[in-house]
């Protein structure tokens, strides 16, 4: 049922609604703040490119239509960009088709909307399609529903003409969701509550596909819980015009999955959290929190941070793909693009580490290997900027030396000092005034207390802390509690050697079965050893012989180098996990989950709505294995939105594949 609108105009012409007592755009801003709210804030123009599949925007409130045709003008502005690309492949992005829902219970009639509209001459030529179309006469007299078409049918506009919360309780969509981006454009939550009700939020859930986005003028705590129960991680970001803050979120916990397991535990976002850590993993821990406003006691047992892996003198920063694209594949090239991007970004700030984005070549030195790269010649699974093949000649020209093998490069990877990287990253923690180190500080035990904080025995007194993090590397596999999960350690040796004039001029980190980093400051580093469960970090010179057979093996006369040659060599230890995926998130309780979820193990598609059980306040970030440069920055913006209830960098399933407590899951099923 539609009732009159209540429209009125101001002074200025812009459209007021006497009724709610509210405006519906500001006039004064024009329509830069609701482009920055909902077209921005929704990040339309890289979604509706990415879409594969028609794209669909639903919207409370359709008002004057500002919304509808500044999503118009976007999508037209895309297709304009687009069509002045050259069409050279497949990889150009195509645009999806977009259907745009909007709910209306009071709708403007012909004439108001005119009226509305004419006060923003900017979009006149969107406004005047819109007025072609618009249903005429008077505005109870509409039918319920009337779709209209744009853009030579690309964009369809579903007016519905009804109760909000009417309007999408009566909408089907398959158990997969219909909407992809939300606007919500009521009147505020205190002049009109009807349209912010919790059986609103519901049918918004109910209609979200799996990261489905939102925005929303209101920064309503009222709203935010609200979302947040339904299952949208929430953010305020800043915005310019008379709204300084808006809200964003996503839907990423569907709580009527029935994978109830798959939910990450809520809590509210913590003044203060402690971290068990001190190399790359705690480094960008403790970035992102800091970052997020909150405030980091770091406790290292050493007496400097980044010595246990994050320790050696060069690492390889590279992702792990696989020929075809799979979980694991996925998960590393997101982690290696955002990597780059944060320590790009602490660079560009100004940090201080020796690094070269040099590119990292993967050498087919054996028939196998070759196939592989036919494979992937084949296949085509991935960006050409992110890795592609190279023939003998090419391979020669991109390493600066005589090869004369092909092999897989990768023209963004490169190297980086993984301890002054550490460094630099808690410094820049530290700016924020939110960083507080502890160093020679073992913790030998964790506790928790009956308020539910930690209290921890250290080698340098009993500390205690509300919300804690484990980030010790290989050796949270000592620490009681944490102990229960599925780690293992890889023992690792890399040698360092001394530069020579053959292999002096080497200008991209080679790869064969293990690995070759070119000169800096005279040295470089080839490895390395993997002796599982091996807890020994003394240097072993069988291990440097074995480095240098290998090296010889796999690239024979690429230089000749001696034992003499040695420079150093450094042994430590990788923490690994069962399926080679690192673990973010809180820690399961393991007993409660066996007998929660215990009918996984007859059915393991049984349906459990409950969330799962965790051990309150308890947390870890580890199982980084031999790539944990790469995959850090991502683990760490996971964490910090585990704990800061922001919304998740990832997608539901890559979420799920890095949680703690899919062992837990998996072992049930399996009847382990
Ligand atoms: C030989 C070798 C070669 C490698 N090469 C590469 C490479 O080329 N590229 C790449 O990306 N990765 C590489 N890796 C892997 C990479 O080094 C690791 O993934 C990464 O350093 C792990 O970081 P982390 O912070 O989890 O652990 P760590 O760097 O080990 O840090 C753990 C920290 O926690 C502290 N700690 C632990 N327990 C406690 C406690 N109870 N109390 C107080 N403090 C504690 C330790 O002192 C340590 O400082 C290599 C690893 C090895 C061993
Ligand atoms: C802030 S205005 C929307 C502005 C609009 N998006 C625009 O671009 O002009 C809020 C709109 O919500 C509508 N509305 C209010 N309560 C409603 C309800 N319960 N169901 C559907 N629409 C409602 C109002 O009539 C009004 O048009």
């Amino acid at each position: 049922m539609t009732t009159s609108s209540s429209v009125n105009f101001n002074k200025n012409g812009a459209p007021y609604n006497t009724q709610f007592d509210d405006i519906y755009f500001d006039i004064n801003t024009g329509p830069a703040q609701s482009k920055n709210i909902y077209i921005e804030g929704n990040n339309i123009a890289k979604k509706l490119l990415c879409s594969k599949t028609p794209f669909t925007i639903a919207e409370t409130g359709f008002g004057s239509g500002l919304n509808f045709l500044l999503t118009l003008q976007a999508y037209q502005e895309i297709e304009a960009q687009l069509l002045l690309q050259p069409k050279n492949s497949e990889e150009s992005p195509k645009l999806a088709n977009l259907t745009f829902i909007s709910v209306e219970k009071y709708p403007l009639t012909l004439e108001e909307l005119k009226s509305a509209l004419s006060v923003l001459p900017e979009l006149a030529r969107f406004s005047q399609q819109l007025i072609d179309k618009y249903p005429n006469g008077e505005a109870s007299k509409f039918s319920t529903q009337c779709q209209l078409s744009f853009l030579d049918g690309k964009v369809t506009l579903k007016l519905i003409f009804d109760d909000a919360c009417k309007a999408l309780s009566a909408i089907k969509a398959s158990k997969l969701g219909l909407v992809d981006v939300w606007y919500l454009d009521g009147f505020s939550p205190a002049k009109n509550p009807e349209m912010w009700s919790p059986a609103l939020f519901e049918q918004i859930a109910r209609l979200s596909k799996d990261q489905a986005s939102l925005s929303t003028f209101t920064i309503s705590g009222k709203v935010r819980r609200q979302l947040v129960d339904v299952g949208f991680r929430t953010q305020r970001i800043l915005s310019s015009g008379y709204k300084k803050e808006i809200l964003t979120a996503k839907y990423q916990q569907n709580k009527t999955s029935g994978k109830g397991y798959q939910l990450r535990p809520k809590i509210t976002k913590p003044g203060q959290v402690a971290i068990i850590g001190g190399g790359i993993a705690s480094a960008c821990a403790a970035y992102a929190l800091t970052k997020q406003g909150v405030k980091v006691t770091l406790y290292c047992k050493e007496s400097r941070i980044a010595q246990g892996a994050s320790s050696n003198a060069i690492g390889a920063i590279y992702p792990l793909l696989h020929q075809q694209k799979d979980d694991i594949s996925e998960f590393y090239q997101q982690a290696f693009w955002h990597a780059k991007t944060l320590y790009q970004d602490l660079l560009n700030q100004g940090a201080n580490f020796s690094h070269s984005w040099c590119g990292l070549l993967d050498v087919s030195y054996n028939e196998s290997l070759i196939k592989r790269q036919h494979s992937f010649e084949n296949i085509n699974d991935w960006p050409y900027d992110l890795i592609h093949s190279v023939n003998a000649e090419q391979a020669n020209h991109l390493s600066n030396i005589q090869l004369n093998l092909g092999g897989l490069f990768m023209p963004h990877a490169g190297w980086v000092a993984p301890a002054q990287l550490v460094e630099q990253l808690f410094i820049a923690a530290e700016k924020t005034n939110r960083l507080k180190l502890i160093i020679s500080t073992d913790v030998k035990h964790i506790e928790k207390q009956a308020d539910n904080s930690w209290a921890l025995q250290t080698s340098n007194g009993n500390f205690s802390e509300n919300i804690l993090i484990v980030c010790g590397g290989a050796e949270t596999i000592n620490l009681n509690i944490v102990n229960k999960l599925p780690l293992s350690s890889v023992r690792g040796q890399v040698t360092s050697m001394r530069t020579n004039e053959s292999i002096k001029k080497l200008s991209t980190v080679l790869c064969h079965k293990g690995y070759l980093t070119p000169e800096d400051k005279g040295i470089h580093c080839i490895g390395a050893t993997f002796s599982k469960d091996d807890f020994d970090t003394k240097n072993r010179p069988e291990d440097d012989t074995f480095n240098l057979d290998m090296l010889q093996k796999c690239l024979p006369n690429i230089t000749q180098w001696q034992i003499s040659d040695i420079n150093k060599s450094k042994a430590r230890l990788r923490c690994t996990t069962p399926d080679h995926l690192p673990m973010v998130g809180a820690v399961p309780d393991i007993k409660a989950h066996q007998t929660l979820y215990s009918h996984l193990a007859k059915d393991k598609n049984w349906k459990y709505d409950q969330p799962a059980p965790v051990i309150d306040n308890l947390y870890v970030m580890t199982g980084l294995g031999a790539r944990g440069l790469c995959s850090a920055p991502l683990l760490a913006d996971i964490l910090a939105a585990d704990i800061c209830g922001t919304p998740y960098p990832v997608d539901s399933k890559t979420l799920f594949n890095l949680s703690v407590n899919r062992f837990v899951i998996r072992d049930i099923i399996k009847r382990k």
